[in-house]
């Protein structure tokens, strides 16, 4: 006959208890549970003895046997616990990935060197007051041409080598042959002033070579404003070049001709080696570009100019052959 109360008790919970914490794994400590606090278990039989005891004795004997079970069953828990968290933390451990399996050093990348030069031409802008715009590279006829003053009889068309795509009408729809395109595409959405750079992607047939590659880079350059005169394009220029390559830096700019400015330049940037770069075309809006695109020219005025950026990326890390800028052969890229 059990007593709830007595040494008997207490040895038969210091064995339970001991069990308990010692059960390897979830399985066996449902087991344990099961044997004692199950419905079978140990302590049911426990509590139909109690019935077998004298009147007196049953409610001192069914309280002890109360407090038995509330502690075996909280160690039964803290068992759980303790292993769950260390299956968890067997299972964290299987599943770990080594994130350091690749040593940085040698296999991180970086931008491209056109990426580079382009994601600073765009901050040295921006720090100047512009802003980035974006715009299509498959266009049409209008945007390439004919808003830019160069109608379809014009010979300065077959100076872009322009790449058609067989879309409508032969001739009118386009890889774009330069950025100039999204000259008209801002002032078609906005009313002056404006003060933007647009970068992007552009296409000629010509054959890659160390200089030429049928798709490069430009970045255009648009002011419309009240007096914007060519001294305001000649500084901006002089300005951007210090800002960018050094101060020690100057530019010059050529006569030149392009329909779409009016007077047009080329401008060349000075190199330490005492040469001078040839970077891009410039000039005044002409005024048919603004009527194009509703702009009245007796009241604004702006300048526009636009560079290769990929020449420049070239210029600017000493590489010989344009074309190995995108070969991607890593050795030659890792070295940058
Ligand atoms: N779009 C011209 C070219 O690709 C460059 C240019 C831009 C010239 C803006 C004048 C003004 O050659």
């Amino acid at each position: 006959m059990a007593d709830d109360s007595s040494p008997q008790t207490d040895a038969y919970r210091a064995e339970v208890s001991a069990r308990i914490a010692d059960a390897a794994d979830l399985a066996a400590l449902d087991e344990i549970e099961r044997s004692i606090l199950g419905r079978k278990g140990e302590l049911v039989l426990r509590k139909k003895s109690i019935g077998e005891l004298p009147p007196e004795q049953r409610k001192a004997a069914g309280q002890a046997l109360g407090a038995l079970k509330a502690t075996l069953t909280e160690a039964v828990e803290q068992r759980r616990s303790a292993l769950e968290a260390g299956q968890q933390g067997a299972q964290e451990a299987a599943e770990r990935i080594d994130l350091t399996e690749l040593r940085p050093a040698e296999r991180l990348g970086h931008l491209h060197l056109v990426t580079q030069a382009m994601r600073d031409l765009e901050d040295t802008f921006v720090a100047m007051g512009f802003e980035v715009y974006g715009g299509p590279e498959l266009d049409t006829d209008w945007y390439n041409f004919e808003a830019l003053n160069i109608p379809s009889w014009h010979p300065a068309r077959s100076n872009f080598d322009t790449l058609f795509v067989d879309v409508g009408e032969t001739e009118t729809t386009m890889l774009r042959p330069h950025t100039s395109n999204l000259q008209i595409h801002l002032m078609e959405e906005r009313t002056p002033p404006i003060y933007a750079v647009m970068p992007g992607r552009t296409y000629r047939r010509d054959t890659a070579d160390a200089t030429h590659m049928p798709v490069f880079h430009q970045i255009e350059a648009l002011v419309v404003d009240r007096h914007i005169t060519f001294g305001d394009l000649a500084g901006t220029i002089d300005a951007f070049t210090k800002a960018f390559f050094g101060e020690d830096r100057t530019t010059r700019l050529r006569p030149s001709y392009f329909p779409f400015t009016e007077p047009s330049a080329e401008f060349d940037v000075s190199t330490p080696s005492g040469d001078w770069l040839e970077l891009g075309g410039c000039g005044m809006v002409h005024p048919n570009v603004f009527r194009n695109v509703g702009i009245d020219p007796d009241e604004w005025s702006g300048f526009a100019f636009g560079f290769g950026i990929d020449r420049l990326a070239k210029e600017r890390h000493g590489v010989e052959d344009l074309r190995e800028l995108f070969t991607n052969d890593v050795r030659f890229l890792s070295q940058f």
